[in-house]
């Protein structure tokens, strides 16, 4: 198999003498393309330290391969509500449930998650867990990493390498640098890019407010493909900025040390440094040692999961300041129970060909009450309330190349996008209008209403006229007294969908996980198993095996 790294030789590894030279595989599970750069990372460090190393995708092996791995390092990331990547599904159930034995693998994993979900890390968790159950040694222990991971990552990574084989003292090389580098903007090192445009996509009536946001990435060296996200660094609105100096009765005037940034103003570093918004466990295990809080202790208990996870529903943190430190802290204090504001990630809804330097984005603006306040989504307002044309914003490609067009241009497409999931579509379509690619393009839209939510309409209109769309079938929810979906409209067409599959058509999905994601899934298996007349057993292996051919890839969130 392909995962082999161990070569042929049975050569026992010894656990006394560090195994220069050794294989290791770095099996990562992906899903916005962090682990995967990370692996690629943890590969390069190990070859300095002398080992053959290699990377793995989830997406590629199977568990049994496992055993055949003498050096197993893991980097898995977690998602929404304790999910494994999307292409790492299939590993990830087969691998739970095999049985296999893994005595002779020395292993490590670093999980990637987020500390504002309450099954943070829970992939890495499982895996971790699984691994030791099935045999196998944990050299270095298990790293969990939230959204700011670098720091983690380092110590596990070092960590690991070193339990491997400790360092040899190889003599350094230096190397003369011959000129100063280019600036290069990425994760470490946003980039400030202007902004174009900024537009309101709904009409008038509307209940949505999705805008579109054109950015300008002349001379920063950034280049993107369809399919791409685009992190955008966000800061906190001014009234939410208030409300939380008000619980934490504090004035904003207040000197503070900001780790890696230096001394601010509060005001300044909740504006720009901190999530004050999101409420985890994490947050509020800091809040109850900070405001000394006996009810809050309570609420983190083992047996109180269920009171924490409905305190936490449709609260932020300034609530809990309100509720467990009625006394207010002390900047120093306030602080340290935040973590670093994480950058937000929005699907690409250009294509690099049709707009040169341009970035463009679809979002849309959440906003809500809950428990009282006004609520409002950090980056999506932000774009939607504080960045006017000109205004510059602070962003950095994240690839994802688990969501990309056919590499042969004639292979028909077949998109569903309802709501802002239409995004990597308009990219999808102009990337291939402008390679004139001949394959046929196929679009399901669906929103609430034909009047006011059409988003891009003129645009499918005028493709559809060019020929670029072949076809554009809509489902507006709200125009009628019954609800219409995507799904329907797949269903309804199923034997065309059907035909373009047999002929070899890519099927993409994006948008609501939650709920659209698994109706459109369902709908699939079912146009399959009635226009094949096959079981309904058949049409989920023929999905699945769409899956596995890359040519059913989804971008959910
Ligand atoms: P609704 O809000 O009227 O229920 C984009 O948000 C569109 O997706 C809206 O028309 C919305 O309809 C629709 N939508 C909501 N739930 C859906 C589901 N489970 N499957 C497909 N579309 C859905």
């Amino acid at each position: 198999s392909g995962f082999l790294a161990a070569s042929g030789s049975s050569a026992p590894v010894s656990s006394a003498a560090p195994v220069a030279g050794g294989k290791l595989t770095v099996l990562y599970g992906t899903e916005s393309g962090n682990s995967e750069v990370l692996a690629d990372r943890a590969v390069k460090a190990a070859k300095k330290r002398g080992f053959q190393a290699v990377m793995k995708n989830m997406s590629e092996v199977s568990p049994a391969d496992l055993a055949k791995s003498p050096n197993l390092f893991v980097i898995v990331s977690t998602w929404g509500d304790g999910e494994p990547p999307e292409t790492a599904v299939g590993f990830y159930k087969e691998f739970m449930s095999a049985d296999l034995k893994l005595a002779n693998v020395k292993f490590s994993v670093c999980a990637l998650g987020d500390t504002a979900y309450e099954k943070f890390c829970q992939i890495g968790k499982d895996v971790d867990a699984r691994l030791e159950a099935l045999g196998a040694a944990r050299v270095f222990a298990r790293q969990d990493c939230d959204v700011d991971y670098e720091d983690s990552f380092a110590t596990w990574l070092e960590g690991s390498l070193s339990s491997l084989a400790p360092a040899a003292a190889e003599p350094v090389s230096f190397v003369a640098a011959v000129a100063a580098p280019a600036v290069e903007y990425g994760k470490k090192n946003p980039f400030p890019a202007e902004t174009i445009e900024n537009l309101v996509l709904n009409g008038e009536g509307s209940s949505k407010e999705t805008i579109h946001i054109e950015f300008s990435l002349a001379g920063s060296g950034l280049s993107y493909e369809p399919g791409d996200a685009l992190a955008v660094v966000p800061v906190n609105a001014p009234d939410v900025v208030r409300g939380v100096l008000q619980a934490a009765k504090l004035t904003g005037n207040e000197e503070i040390e900001v780790k890696n940034v230096g001394t601010k103003l509060l005001a300044d570093a909740l504006r720009e440094d901190f999530d004050i918004t999101a409420l985890s466990r994490a947050v509020l295990t800091k809040l109850a040692e900070a405001a000394d809080s006996a009810t809050l202790r309570a609420l983190l208990a083992e047996d109180s999961k269920e009171q924490l996870k409905e305190y936490n529903y449709g609260r932020e943190i300034v609530d809990a300041l309100v509720d467990f430190a009625p006394h207010g802290l002390s900047a120093a204090a306030l602080t340290g129970i935040f973590r670093k504001l994480p950058p937000r990630l929005y699907s690409i809804a250009s294509s690099p060909l049709a707009h040169e330097n341009e970035v463009h984005l679809t979002v849309a603006a959440v906003r809500y009450d809950s428990n009282g306040r006004s609520r409002k989504g950090v980056c999506s307002t932000y774009l939607a309330d504080l960045v006017k044309s000109g205004d510059t914003v602070p962003m950095f490609i994240q690839p994802n190349k688990n969501f990309r067009l056919p590499a042969d241009g004639s292979t028909p497409v077949i998109m569903v996008g309802p709501g802002t999931g239409v995004a990597p579509f308009r990219s999808f379509i102009e990337h291939r209008a402008a390679l004139g690619s001949s394959g046929k393009n196929w679009l399901f839209f669906g929103d609430q209403h034909y009047t006011y939510d059409f988003l891009y309409q003129l645009e499918w209109q005028e493709y559809l006229k060019d020929g670029v769309l072949t076809r554009l079938d809509v489902a507006f929810s709200r125009d009628q007294p019954e609800k219409v979906y995507v799904q329907d409209r797949m269903v309804q067409q199923a034997a065309e969908l059907y035909e373009w599959l047999e002929q070899g058509a890519h099927f993409y999905v994006c948008g609501d996980a939650n709920r659209m994601a698994h109706d459109v899934h369902e709908a699939l298996i079912s146009v399959v198993e009635f226009q094949a007349g096959i079981s309904r057993e058949a049409a989920e292996a023929y999905v699945e095996n769409l899956k596995k051919t890359k040519r059913y890839q989804r971008d959910v969130y």
